[in-house]
Order: C-alpha cells, then structure tokens, then sequence
C-alpha cells in the first residue's frame, strides 16, 4: 500500500508547502513543490536531500528496517520506551477511532500524522494539504494561555506513578497540542515557559503550549522539559552539573531551568531551534545526516568516532558546513564527555542547526553523566576503535581525524582534564542525587582521568599535597 504525506514548515512569511512524500514498500519518494523551489528557500527537508541537491528531482529514499521512514522524519515516530509520554497519549487517542490502524507501521505512521508538527527543527508533516491548512488555522486561533498548572502536574505525577488510568488523555493532549518527545529514556514535553532569568527554583513550573509568545504582560519562550523518572532519580542534578560544565568550557549552551514540583523533578532548556520571535530554525541530528547519505548505516555502532571526524569534513563540500570549527567543537565535546562519564553522546545527542547555507554544530544539549547507572555504563556511545598505547594516546590519536595535530589533541584533552579537576567533587556535592549514583560515577571518572593520564596526588579525595 502506498501512503502519502505532505511537508511543510513555518517561515516570517507564514506556512509554506515544501512538497509531497510517498511512501511504498521499499522506498520514500519526496518532491519538492514548485512553488517552494520558486521561493528560493534553501532549507529543505534534510539537509543532505535540500532544494539545492535535488531541484525538481525525486529524492528517493530506500527504506530498510531502521527506517522504514526517511531518517528525518524518524523524530516524529515516538520512541517505544515506557516513559515515552506521548506514544501512550496517542496509543489513546488513536484508539478512539472508528478503525484503529493495526499495530505496527500502520500504527507508527498515524502516530507520525498526529505528531507531525512544531517538533524539533522546521519540518511539519501532514497527510495532505487539507489538513495542513486546517492545523496551522487551529494553532493561530488557539486562545493563547497559560495551562492548568496543578491539574497537569497531579496528572504527569500520577502517570509517573505509573497509575496509567490517571492520566486524562484529551485535556493533556488539548493543554500540550502536539508536543514531539523525540527518543530517549526520559519523558519530555515542549511547552512555553515564562522568561524569567535562569537558574534554580526562579521558574515556579508555569507553562503554556509550545509556541505561546505571550501569556498577559509576560513574555514566553520555548522550551524543552525533562521530566525526572524514577529510575533515573538524579539525572536532572547532574545534566544541569554537566551544562554548567560544558558553559564554564566555553561551550554554547542554552539557558535551563529547575524546579521542584510535587516531589518530581523538572528540568527545562531554551529551545535553540526557534528564533526570538518563534520561527523553527532547521535541526537535525548527526544520525538523521549520517543515515541520509549512506545506505549502510543503521546506528551508532555502524560507524566510529574518527569517522565521524572524516564526515564532517565531507558535509563540508555539499554545505556551507565550516569543518574546521565543526571538527574543533566535536572533538572537544568527546574529550569533555570521557572526563564527565557521559558515555551517552551517541549520533542523536549531537546535532546540526541551520540549513545547507547557513549550518553548524548545535549548541550543547542532553550532556548528562549516564555512565552514573550501570546499565549505561560504556565508555563512549560511539565506538572507539583502539590501537596500541594508552588509552590516552588513542584519545589524541583520534584528535587527527578532527584535523587536528597530536600537539593540538593533547592540549585539549588537557583542558578538559584541567576544567573538570573538581569535578568528583562538585558530583559529591550535589542534592538531590543519590549517594549510590554519585559514588559510582566519582569511582568511574576518577578510574578514567588515570587512564587518561593526567592526575596529579593531590586531586585525590582524602589525598593533601604534602611536603
Ligand atoms: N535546547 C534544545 N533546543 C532544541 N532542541 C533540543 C534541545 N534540547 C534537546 N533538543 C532535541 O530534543 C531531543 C531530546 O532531548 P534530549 O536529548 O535532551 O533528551 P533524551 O534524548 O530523552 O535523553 P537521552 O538521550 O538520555 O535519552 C534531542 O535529541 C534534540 O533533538
Ligand atoms: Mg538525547
């Protein structure tokens, strides 16, 4: 069976169809519109499938389990986890429906209609043209307000609980519309958040639908948030440790919010891929570009970092992609991640913003310390290929398909070792973690700054220079 869809995005100049995708059996076929071609717009559906690439030609994507859709639409399928809010808010409101649509695909692709719009970068998708216009009609004349705070949080609190029953599908689904939860073991929502300065406790947890720029007299930004599950208790103490971290490194990073609500603990960041004034800003993750332009991948494990490195150099002949700052700033975000036991940068936690003409690296976003829970305990996401030497040495090694020199390499593993030398004992510090996770991750990072080759006597706990 054939199925069809359509793609839009929002520009300053209002919603503009981009063009019309099919989907068989084996492939993803994607045009784009004449009229999106005849705007000029460069930023297309991927940025390894833009208006400049293809033109007036079919891109045609062969689909293989992976994918069964093309990679940049992957986002809108919610992921399978337990926790993924929105998979089970869709679950129900899919099965009011006169005919279900059967489990499998069929189930995904409806979820991707129903979830297509306003996520994470520019790309909406609707099942025609019909009902595009209809849902940018809807989202403009939706009276712009802030939600029923208490109602909505008893409610996430119990779904969190795991009472499933106590979550009231419609007034969630009607205070969030359709709100993205792209992957990942954490729930999360896009909303608008009152623009209040950063840091803890000054956002009170007020919210309004994602996109809301104005809320009375107070100004509205969007944002993503985390909330904490229980299996994760501390995750959002030490993602905030680690973007702070990342910040005092010279990394961009957005703006983030904490707040306790109830006893559950959110965490919220300033969307990066919106402009001030609301505008999507394309984004797509390393994975989605990677799996774009090569038939064999299918997941981190299909590549390693130093290729990576050589990637990014090849994006840089069919974008404006500058692969000298890209291949600086990601190598720097590996040394970083080995000396924060992050463990977790895998191809989705990195990202490109911008379209084929203007692209970079993301900001720094989901840099949290997995490596606390034994179950993610791994090195590094993205494998490592080792040859002789220390693991150090394969460390700056790997500096050299970043384009960078073995002198250059070591100086910012250095660095990283150097701003991260307190950094067991900011984890220890830290509330709202528990002491089992803290003394895990401290064992872990203090093992692999030895590995890594730079730690001095007195930067052990319970160690003083002496003499
Ligand atoms: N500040 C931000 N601005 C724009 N997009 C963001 C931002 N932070 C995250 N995203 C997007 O949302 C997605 C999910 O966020 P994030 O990676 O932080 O959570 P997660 O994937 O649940 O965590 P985990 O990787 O542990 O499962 C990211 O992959 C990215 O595409
Ligand atoms: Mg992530």
């Amino acid at each position: 069976m054939d199925r069809h869809a359509v793609i839009w995005m929002r520009t300053a100049n209002g919603p503009m169809k981009m063009g019309d995708m099919v989907v068989t059996e084996h492939e993803a076929r994607f045009a784009y519109a004449e009229e999106f071609l005849a705007s000029g717009n460069p930023d297309g559906l991927a940025l390894l499938a833009s208006p400049a690439l293809y033109g007036r030609e079919t891109f045609v994507f062969r689909l293989r389990p992976a994918f069964p859709v093309p990679p940049r639409l992957m986002q809108f399928i919610p992921g399978h986890g337990r926790n993924n809010l929105q998979r089970r808010l869709y679950d129900k409101v899919l099965a009011t429906r006169a005919s279900p649509p059967a489990p499998g695909f069929d189930t995904d692709w409806e979820m991707m209609l129903l979830a297509g719009r306003n996520g994470i970068g520019h790309i909406d998708v609707f099942r025609d043209d019909r009902a595009a216009e209809a849902g940018y009609g809807a989202a403009i004349k939706r009276h712009p307000r802030a939600a029923d705070r208490s109602a909505f949080w008893k409610a996430i609190r119990e779904d969190i609980a795991e009472d499933l029953e106590a979550i009231d599908p419609d007034q969630i689904a009607h205070l969030l519309g359709p709100t993205p939860s792209a992957g990942g073991m954490i729930p999360k929502l896009l909303v608008a958040i009152p623009d209040v300065p950063s840091g803890r406790q000054s956002w009170n947890g007020d919210f309004a639908p994602a996109g809301t720029r104005k809320v009375g007299e107070r100004r509205y930004i969007d944002a993503l948030l985390k909330i904490e599950p229980r299996e994760y208790e501390g995750v959002v103490g030490l993602e905030s440790l680690c973007l702070d971290i990342h910040r005092e490194s010279g990394f961009d990073v957005p703006r983030y919010w904490r707040v306790s609500i109830d006893g559950m603990q959110l965490l919220a960041v300033e969307r990066f891929d919106r402009t001030a004034s609301g505008i999507p800003v394309p984004m797509e993750s390393f994975y989605s570009v990677f799996a774009t332009g090569d038939a064999a991948f299918n997941g981190n494990e299909d590549t390693d970092i130093e290729e990576v490195g050589l990637r990014l150099e090849q994006l840089s002949s069919v974008t404006s992609l500058d692969h000298k700052a890209a291949r600086l700033m990601v190598y720097r975000r590996f040394c970083l991640a080995l000396c924060t036991g992050n463990g977790d940068m895998h191809l989705e936690n990195l990202s490109f913003l911008g379209g084929p003409r203007s692209v970079r690296v993301a900001p720094v976003y989901d840099p949290a310390p997995m490596r606390a829970w034994p179950q993610h305990n791994v090195r590094s996401a993205i494998p490592i290929v080792f040859e002789e030497g220390t693991f150090r040495d394969n460390v700056i090694r790997v500096g050299r398909a970043f384009g960078l020199s073995n002198n250059a390499a070591r100086d910012i593993l250095d660095e990283m070792l150097d701003v991260t030398r307190n950094y067991v004992t900011r984890v220890m510090a830290l509330q709202d973690v528990p002491d089992a996770r803290k003394l895990n991750l401290a064992r872990i990072v203090e093992a692999e700054r030895d590995a890594l080759g730079k730690i001095a006597p007195c930067d052990l706990p319970g160690t003083e220079m002496r003499g």
